[in-house]
């Protein structure tokens, strides 16, 4: 259980307050109300709308093709389940990149239609523009830096980023820059751990590692942290359960029940 049962609300400003005084930061994704009300109750800290959605909830091979009304349509939902945790939204791919006006009415969108507490945007120097015209409107803006899964066409590889000097240094310089933007926090995602613990500590926003080592608070992606997805298996995953097993398990069992005639029983009917 959380350590910050007693906040009522989750806002920016608890998990700066817990970077502040060394508490960790627990952030997991989510999709769908049924799933929300339970992240919620366990008293996670944070909730964010992944735009993973295009993988998990889709089966897209990116994260590219969901759209803005999809990703509304998850947020709200998850929006409904909540009561406590901050709930955070990517902005998806062409919402925002290039574009401030369309970035902030992007944003606004998210805000004004799903209840939501804060945007997240893949990126640093070159959405730039986007970010302040999102902050100028007064909503929260987390970052994400390192490895970016709209970026997966420059990458052209889902392996760890920033290990060359040049791309830690734009790295640290983007993080530096996300702060004075006024981001509330960054996410920092496949890089080596010294460089992620070297950015918390100069940065005094707090930085949410997945695959970045011990830093101010850890992310990961609910079906993969949850064993619902087998496929994917990186080395900073922790599986805490094996629900595929689980579910297939149960399906198996009603399926035999149906056939037999043993469900429903006499109980179990009018
Ligand atoms: O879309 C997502 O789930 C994310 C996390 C991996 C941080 O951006």
């Amino acid at each position: 259980m959380s350590i910050h049962k007693e906040v009522k609300k989750i806002t920016t400003n608890v998990l700066q307050e817990m970077k502040d005084s060394g508490k960790k930061i627990s952030m997991l994704t989510a999709y769908d109300y049924s799933m929300a009300k339970i992240l919620d109750s366990t008293g996670i800290d944070v909730i964010l709308v992944g735009d993973s959605a295009a993988n998990v909830m889709a089966g897209y091979d990116s994260t590219l093709p969901i759209t803005l009304n999809e990703m509304i349509y998850h947020a709200v939902s998850v929006v409904r389940g909540v009561s406590r945790a901050l709930v955070i939204v990517d902005l998806p791919f062409g919402t925002y990149q290039g574009n401030s006006k369309l970035a902030l009415s992007s944003a606004i969108r998210i805000m004004k239609e799903t209840g939501a507490g804060a945007v997240k945007i893949e990126g640093g120097e070159e959405v730039k523009d986007s970010i302040k015209r999102i902050l100028s409107a007064g909503i929260p803006v987390m970052g994400h830096l390192g490895l970016m899964p709209q970026s997966i066409h420059k990458f052209g590889t889902y392996v760890v980023r920033a290990k060359e000097e040049e791309e830690a240094s734009k790295l640290i310089s983007d993080a530096h820059l996300l702060e004075d933007l006024g981001c509330f926090g960054v996410v920092l995602e496949k890089i080596p751990a010294a460089l992620a613990k070297q950015i918390a500590s100069e940065v005094k926003i707090p930085i949410i590692g997945i695959g970045a080592g011990n830093v101010d608070g850890q992310v990961l992606v609910l079906h993969d942290m949850l064993g619902i997805t087998q496929e994917f298996s990186p080395r900073f995953l922790r599986r805490y359960a094996t629900l595929d097993k689980i579910i297939g398990d149960a399906v198996v069992n009603y399926i035999n029940d149906v056939k037999s005639g043993d469900f429903p029983n006499k109980n179990e009917q009018y």
